[in-house]
């Protein structure tokens, strides 16, 4: 296992165990999560909610078919959603086992029988070519270690047709948080070098998708693209 695959096993292995206090932060509903979303992400009530509504609705109305979820993390920002798709068949990848312990009681609280989790590297998915319709990744681009396989694969699993959205953080939009991003989570292993800008993810992602939206919403950029 490379160094970085260790660093960032080992800092979300801590998020894991410490679920409460991250998911507080994700979803804007403690009194630290608020301050800390506030102080590095410059997020308010509002803004937080609608960069995860605006990734989440990138899903199309009433999906029926096959969703691949990486990384799930402890899924406080999607797995209530999939409550709205009865019947599609819903796949949750993540590198971190404890994070998925987490993410397993979540969705065993909210009675997901669609829903079912996997551990893996999103750069070396377990899965044919074609796939699935689409592919929902939440923070996920400004921490995995190895971009450019992350992109490949995810767009291989697609179906031709298949939509990508989700949302990642983007350099370049809030000096605050690029300086957190840069320092703190970068060296806790929570981040991996090099972002993107908002511009350079556009054109990564026209290289491998006929339709490209994007759209920031202070350093989180929101994303849905048809292949
Ligand atoms: C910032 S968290 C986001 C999780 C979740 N989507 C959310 O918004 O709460 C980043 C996640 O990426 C996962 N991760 C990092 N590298 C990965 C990889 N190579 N393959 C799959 N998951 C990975 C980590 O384990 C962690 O759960």
């Amino acid at each position: 296992m490379s160094n970085r695959f260790r660093q960032i096993e080992r800092a979300y292995r801590l998020v894991g165990k410490l679920s409460n206090l991250y998911d507080g932060m994700m979803t804007y509903t403690t009194v630290s999560g608020k301050i800390a979303s506030n102080l590095i992400w410059s997020l308010d009530d509002k803004k937080a909610k609608e960069y995860v509504r605006k990734a989440l609705s990138g899903i199309p109305e009433g999906c029926a078919g096959t969703i691949l979820e990486v990384p799930v993390g402890t899924g406080s920002l999607s797995l209530e959603n999939y409550t709205r798709y009865p019947d599609a068949q819903v796949t949750c990848l993540d590198y971190s086992e404890e994070m998925l312990s987490a993410a397993r009681l979540r969705a065993e609280a909210l009675k997901l029988r669609h829903v079912s989790f996997l551990q893996g590297d999103v750069g070396a998915l377990p899965f044919a070519d074609n796939t699935f319709d689409c592919l929902l990744s939440i923070n996920g681009l400004h921490a995995f270690p190895e971009k450019e396989k992350a992109f490949a694969e995810m767009a291989r699993v697609l179906k031709p047709g298949g939509i990508l959205c989700g949302c990642c953080y983007v350099k370049g939009e809030n000096w605050k948080t690029d300086l957190v991003a840069r320092t703190v989570f970068v060296q806790g292993g929570f981040f991996t070098q090099p972002f993107d800008t908002a511009e350079s993810l556009r054109k990564r992602m026209e290289a491998l998708y006929s339709e490209v939206s994007l759209e920031t919403i202070e350093a989180e950029c929101v994303f849905r693209c048809v292949k």
